[in-house]
């Protein structure tokens, strides 16, 4: 795959980006954010915290952004392959069908079986691979296939759609100090970083939150160039085998530092979040849960914007939680 340069995202092109996701006929959702409440989110910490409720958007999560713009920048009619552990392969299916294409997606085998299901019934076909194989299924089907490959976190017109979320957020907090959002790939956090700062909101500090066990861009930012590793968290979307480049570069641009929490601390968001009435799966709560571990620093008095990232939770998974 050619390289991108990370010079090559602009504010003109997250501008025309969010301008052709608001449109799509996809019908990607401006979703909520809202004020922190107290009474039901319990925070030790005293500052002005904001959630966006991107576990409401369509698909049940934020990768609708980014593939309204993928598919909108893509000759119609192909035969499209993905690797994902679920949401990524959620929207894809739920696009292909939209635009009457023919589509697989190449799943890591830990993924719940449920995702695979729902992904199927979209009229796409998904191969279930041990996470080291991802790559290697996929070359099989360009190579051999004839498919085209859609990255699902390494992709510039990708991270360009998932910036509309950052452009949304500062159309309710123009000014924010702390954006903290789960990071996989590191897809959302490149597009929404980029939006952030590109827009001159220079002062703003943007945290990434990975699980502990599956720290790709940790890593990266330790080792200067995007990583990879045997991931693994109750988080799968967050576990992806290696860290973008494209995500990579641009988080070293545009964030201020990458965080880790355990699958305990993202187990007990998930439970905390539930019993406040929202519903968002483990790789959804990352960011939240970093928040109330108190693993960013300095939040005090602060305006604080987490991104809860994606609702898809079953209630067969959700009983693994805490009470
Ligand atoms: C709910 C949720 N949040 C965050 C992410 C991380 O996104 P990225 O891979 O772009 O970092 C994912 C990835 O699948 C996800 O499903």
């Amino acid at each position: 795959m050619a390289h991108v340069s990370a010079d090559t995202v602009t504010l003109e092109l997250l501008t025309e980006a969010r301008e052709v996701v608001k449109s799509s006929p996809l019908g990607v959702i401006q979703t909520p954010m809202i004020p922190w409440a107290q009474t039901t989110l319990p925070l030790t910490i005293n500052c002005d915290i904001h959630i966006k409720l991107e576990n409401m958007q369509r698909t049940g999560s934020f990768k609708i952004r980014g593939v309204a713009y993928q598919f909108a920048q893509r000759e119609k009619g192909g035969h499209f392959v993905t690797m994902s552990a679920g949401n990524y392969g959620k929207s894809f299916a739920y696009a292909t069908k939209h635009y009457g294409t023919k589509g697989k997606v190449v799943m890591p085998e830990t993924a719940p079986v449920s995702r695979s299901i729902l992904i199927q019934s979209f009229g796409v076909d998904v191969e279930r691979v041990p996470t080291p194989c991802l790559m290697n299924v996929v070359n099989r089907c360009v190579q051999e296939e004839n498919m085209t490959f859609l990255h699902s976190y390494d992709d510039r017109d990708l991270i360009a759609g998932h910036a509309s979320l950052g452009l949304e957020v500062l159309d309710v907090l123009p000014d924010p100090d702390v954006v903290v959002v789960c990071c996989g790939g590191g897809g959302l956090l490149a597009g929404v970083a980029a939006a952030i700062k590109l827009s001159g909101c220079e002062k703003t500090r943007i945290y990434g939150v990975e699980p502990q066990g599956a720290c790709t861009m940790f890593q990266s930012f330790i080792e200067k160039h995007p990583v990879g590793m045997d991931a693994k968290s109750v988080a799968s979307g967050l576990a992806p085998p290696f860290a973008g480049k494209l995500p990579f570069e641009l988080c070293q641009r545009f964030v201020e530092g990458i965080v880790l929490v355990s699958d305990e601390d993202i187990k007990s968001a998930v439970s905390t979040l539930y019993r406040a009435g929202l519903v968002v799966e483990p790789s959804g709560s990352a960011a939240f849960a970093a928040v109330v571990h108190n693993k960013i620093p300095d939040l005090e008095g602060k305006k604080v914007v987490c991104i809860l990232s994606g609702g898809n939770i079953g209630k067969d998974e959700l009983t693994n939680f805490p009470d």
